[in-house]
């Protein structure tokens, strides 16, 4: 179906968590035998689409090279950036020689280690033949309040609000082109807003609810648990 088109992976792994409160960024947490980002990494790997799996780094990053996975022959390492943004671009610009402008980038939080097989290949097939490209999403299940301060001054309309997950799929030309329209742009927190910026509309895919971001401390022991239950 999609021959001469490549896959690519691209990992932000060059945050610090803060929200974590531990001595070392969260993706290098320790998480069922392996750390955070080497479930993910494995797992992307593993779904056996992409030719290459580029992931920015911090330069002052001393846990990286620690790690089997960081020799993988599928692994590209780029610089990370000030902000998420930014270590996206900058692992785009890392493959620029290898990869063409109509291929697919699927752009994944290294904080998203229960990632599954299904889910990257049920984007895939739900997207591969559209023009724009998008992102895994789930619905809200709670009720959703604007607040000022710590006062409610109106209720959103949930059916018209989803949760943005990642991978988030885009074409390589259009992507980089969108990431460095919005350069230094504090809105542009995942990669669909850089597209809506330029007048685009993305398309949401239904994600799983088991493919959560570690944020907080309580989320290492939630993921296991989920991980224990995956079995794809
Ligand atoms: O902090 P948050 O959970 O939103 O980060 C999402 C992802 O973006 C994480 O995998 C993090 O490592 C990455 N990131 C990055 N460069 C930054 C900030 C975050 O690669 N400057």
């Amino acid at each position: 179906m999609h021959d001469l088109i490549k896959f690519w992976a691209v990992v932000p792994a060059a945050g610090v968590g803060k929200r974590m409160n531990a001595d070392r960024p969260k993706q290098y947490l320790e998480l069922a035998g392996k750390t955070v980002i080497e479930h993910t990494l494995l797992r992307l790997i593993k779904a056996d689409v992409f030719t290459g799996v580029a992931v920015a780094i911090s330069e002052e990053d001393p846990y990286w090279p620690e790690l089997e996975v960081s020799t993988h022959e599928k692994i590209i390492v780029a610089a990370g950036g000030k902000e998420r943004a930014d270590s996206v671009l900058s692992a785009l610009k890392s493959i620029c020689a290898m990869a063409s402008d109509d291929d697919w980038v699927l752009v994944h939080d290294a904080a998203r280690p229960c990632i599954t097989g299904s889910d990257i290949h049920f984007l895939i097939d739900s997207l591969v033949n559209d023009e724009v490209g998008g992102i895994l999403a789930l619905s809200s299940h709670d009720t959703l309040k604007n607040i000022q301060g710590d006062q409610i001054v109106g209720t959103l309309d949930r059916s018209h609000i989803w949760r943005a997950l990642t991978p988030q799929m885009f074409r390589y030309g259009l992507l980089k082109n969108a990431l460095t329209a919005a350069e230094g742009n504090p809105a542009i927190t995942d990669e669909a807003s850089a597209l809506e910026l330029l007048g685009l509309q993305p398309k949401i895919v239904e994600g799983r609810p088991d493919n959560i971001k570690i944020t907080r401390p309580e989320d290492l022991a939630l993921a296991q648990f989920y991980m224990e239950q995956q079995h794809d």
